[in-house]
This record gives structure tokens, C-alpha cells and sequence, in this order.
């Protein structure tokens, strides 16, 4: 099998993506990601879905140019939802969305088909998650809900604490009530609270589609021979990792290192992206 030892791109409207980086590390570690985090445009929830669609692939392109990405990855479910079928109809690379992935995950783990989503309003308002459980899983009564707030609560380095374990609490009161029995975290900076979302919704299964997206990147790029060899050498000066933000590298390198540990070493970069319109 011929060794590619090309790199993969992940975007996400900020730090939420680095979840879904975090379990691509852990899952293919011989690889080498490039990712962008538009945290100066984010949050994207809010945003009209073609504005969402414009700033992806801008993104996209930056990364094909600046990196020759062998394969994208949309670690963000607001972009997915906007997004992902105009690119992989138009880009010549694999394109990987988290929604489905998502979708695949919470049907597997749900026993009453009493399926809730948190995600962001763009999200919701797709219905994606909603019609695809729906397909997957005729039947399944869904409690979709947008929450705006806990992605702010990642962005600002608040997800621990203590007063937002009490809004988190308040907030997934109504799903309690609902009866779910499980969760899908819809938004990719979700992960980061999983525990005070979890200690809300004790008996709960959580789903984190970044995790079942990781290992559908796996299953791609070995389907079409993309994937570097384990003793690959080591990368253009040792850059494995790179990230990028729109944003101000401090909040984003701070909270990142957080989440992802010390294991690796994280290059953080500005990135300066032209206004689309
Ligand atoms: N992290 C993104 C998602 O998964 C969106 C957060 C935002 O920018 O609103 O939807
Ligand atoms: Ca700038």
C-alpha cells in the first residue's frame, strides 16, 4: 500500500472542532491535520445557512491551496448542515460531514427511540438530525433543542463553571421531563461539556459524533488508499499539528491546550481570511 503523507483538513467556526481533532489524533495518529477554527466569524449558528455555506468554503479552498489537503473533514454541524453536499460535489477530495455520523451513533444507542439533540439554531433549524433518525429509525420521537449559550460558555472558557453547571441544568430540564434516553451533543463544542451535561441527565446516553467521525475518516481514507503509513517519517518540520484561527491565538491556544492536552505539540497560527462579500 503506498504511503500518502498528505494532510488532512478539519474546520469548525472555532474551537469546536478540536473535538472531533482530539479523537482523529487518538484514532489515526500517523497523520498529519491541518485545522481552521473561523472563530472571528463564529458563532455560525445564528447565521443565514448561504453565509454559512460561503465561509466553509473559503475555508476548503484556503486549505486545498495552502496545504493540499488529501481529505476535508466539516468538524462543525452548523457547516455540515449548510455545507457538505455542494462540497462534495464540487470538491475532487473526500468530504466528511458529522451529522451522519451522529445520526448512526444516537440510533445505535437508543433503546426507547426518546432521542434528544442540542445543537445550535442553524442546526435545528436544518431538521437534518430529525430526518435522519427519523430514516434510520422509524418511530423514534426526537426533542431537538438550540442552545446558543453553551457554545458562547466554550468560546469564552466558562464551560467549568460552577454557574453554568446550574444554566446547563436549567436548560436540559425540559429533555429530562421528555424521557430521552440519549443525547446527541449536535454541536461539536458540546464534548467540552459533556460532564455537566451529564451529571443534568444522569441516566442519559451521551453521543459524541465526533467520535464515530473519526473512525468513518478512517474507514475513507483506507477504502481509497489515502491513509500515511504508521512509521511514516516525520513531518515538514515536525508540524503534525497546525492549527489555525481567525481569532486571537491566545483564547484559542489556551482553551485548546486544555482540551487536547500535552501529549502532542500544537502549532497555533493566526489566520488572516479575506471578507467573502
Ligand atoms: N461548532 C459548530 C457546530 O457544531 C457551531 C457553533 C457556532 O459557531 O454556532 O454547529
Ligand atoms: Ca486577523
Amino acid at each position: 500500500m503506498k504511503k500518502n503523507t498528505k494532510t488532512i483538513g478539519m474546520m469548525d467556526s472555532g474551537i469546536g472542532g478540536l473535538t472531533v481533532l482530539k479523537a482523529a489524533v487518538h484514532s489515526l495518529p500517523a497523520e498529519a491535520i491541518a485545522y481552521v477554527g473561523d472563530t472571528a466569524r463564529m458563532p455560525y449558528g445564528p447565521r443565514k445557512p448561504e453565509e454559512v455555506a460561503d465561509f466553509t468554503r473559503q475555508i476548503a479552498d484556503y486549505l486545498i491551496e495552502s496545504h493540499d489537503i488529501k481529505a476535508l473533514v466539516i468538524a462543525c454541524n452548523t457547516a455540515t448542515a449548510c455545507a457538505l453536499p455542494g462540497l462534495q460535489e464540487d470538491l475532487a477530495i473526500p468530504v466528511i460531514g458529522v451529522i451522519d455520523s451522529g445520526v448512526q451513533s444516537a440510533v445505535l444507542a437508543s433503546k426507547t427511540k426518546k432521542i434528544g439533540v442540542i445543537a445550535t439554531e442553524g442546526t435545528v433549524d436544518s431538521g437534518q438530525y430529525q430526518a435522519e433518525i427519523q430514516a434510520a429509525a422509524p418511530g423514534s420521537q426526537i426533542f431537538a433543542q438550540a442552545e446558543p449559550d453553551f457554545v458562547q460558555f466554550v468560546e469564552q472558557n466558562r464551560y467549568q463553571d460552577a454557574e453554568v453547571a446550574e444554566i446547563v441544568k436549567d436548560h436540559l430540564q425540559p429533555l429530562k421531563e421528555a424521557g430521552i434516553d440519549t443525547l446527541v451533543l449536535g454541536c461539536t463544542h458540546f464534548p467540552l461539556l459533556a460532564d455537566v451535561i451529564q451529571q443534568a441527565l444522569p441516566e442519559v446516553t451521551l453521543v459524541d459524533p465526533g467520535v464515530a467521525t473519526a473512525q468513518k475518516l478512517a474507514t475513507i481514507l483506507k477504502e481509497q488508499d489515502l491513509l500515511a503509513d504508521s512509521d511514516m517519517e516525520v513531518h515538514p518540520e515536525n508540524k503534525q499539528y497546525q492549527l489555525y484561527t481567525t481569532g486571537p491565538v491566545s483564547t484559542f491556544s489556551t482553551i485548546a491546550e486544555q482540551w487536547l492536552g500535552s501529549k502532542h505539540d500544537w502549532h497555533f497560527t493566526h489566520l488572516n481570511l479575506p471578507a467573502t462579500d
